[in-house]
């Protein structure tokens, strides 16, 4: 296992000891949270936990029936805790970048949903300023995709059609296509360029998550968590 696994899978296990029988859990999506699947399912078979999961991906929802976890959609009962990983963690106000692995949309609803929003991440996500390593994904409607990049453009993001392998473009589990856009970076105001984005049609989601986190978990590959606190 690499250092970054190390420290994802010590991340995820400390955020699986958070979880308490009757809880439901948002489920996110990423390698990380694969680590977070594992170790519920060791509970859910060790101790007899009782939980239900609401996954974030048909990834997740796949993964977390092979671990023996019943699911549950996010309307079927309040969500108490959810916890994710992150392509980006910034320092202080723990604002996130997520999406790279495609699944920011429900992601979202999911973490909006929680009472609770626990980030899990490798110190390697820690920034000072978003945008620093990840280009800020943007989930946009297949209908006039290339026009609603153009808008991107105008502000400036670089937008560029996520693609799976070679020509194939990737589609979400919500139908939609991707722009991962660089060209924001440094993001000095995510709130107003949130607001710029959400006001173009075509635009579903962006991968800032502004509000959302109320702790993040930060694993290092000598296993062990340091706690980071979003102070309100
Ligand atoms: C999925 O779309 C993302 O938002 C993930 O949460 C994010 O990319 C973190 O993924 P890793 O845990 O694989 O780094």
């Amino acid at each position: 296992m690499s250092n970054a696994d190390l420290a994802k899978r010590a991340a995820a296990e400390a955020a699986a000891r958070l979880v308490e029988n009757g809880m439901v859990v948002g489920l996110g999506s990423g390698s990380t949270v694969r680590h977070l699947v594992a170790a519920l399912g060791r509970r859910v078979r060790e101790e007899g936990l009782r939980m239900v999961g609401v996954p974030t991906s048909t990834e997740t929802d796949a993964l977390a029936l092979t671990h023996g976890i019943t699911l549950a959609e996010p309307d079927a009962a309040p969500i108490a805790l959810a916890i994710d990983g992150a392509d980006e963690v910034e320092r202080g106000t723990l604002r996130l970048i997520k999406g790279l692995g495609g699944a920011l949309l429900r992601e979202k609803i999911v973490a909006e949903a929680a009472q609770r929003f626990v980030v899990i991440a490798d110190a390697g996500k820690l920034v000072d300023r978003l945008g620093q390593h990840a280009p800020l994904p943007v989930e946009v409607v297949r209908f006039g995709h290339a026009a609603t990049a153009r808008r991107l453009a105008d502000l400036g993001g670089q937008p560029v059609l996520r693609r799976v392998q070679g020509e194939t473009v990737f589609v979400t589990d919500g139908g939609n296509v991707i722009y991962d856009c660089a060209g924001f970076a440094p993001i000095r105001d995510p709130f107003t360029l949130q607001r710029q984005l959400g006001s173009i049609a075509g635009v579903v989601e962006t991968g800032l998550f502004l509000e959302h986190a109320d702790r993040a978990l930060i694993g290092s590959p000598d296993g062990t968590v340091t706690v980071l606190e979003h102070v309100r």
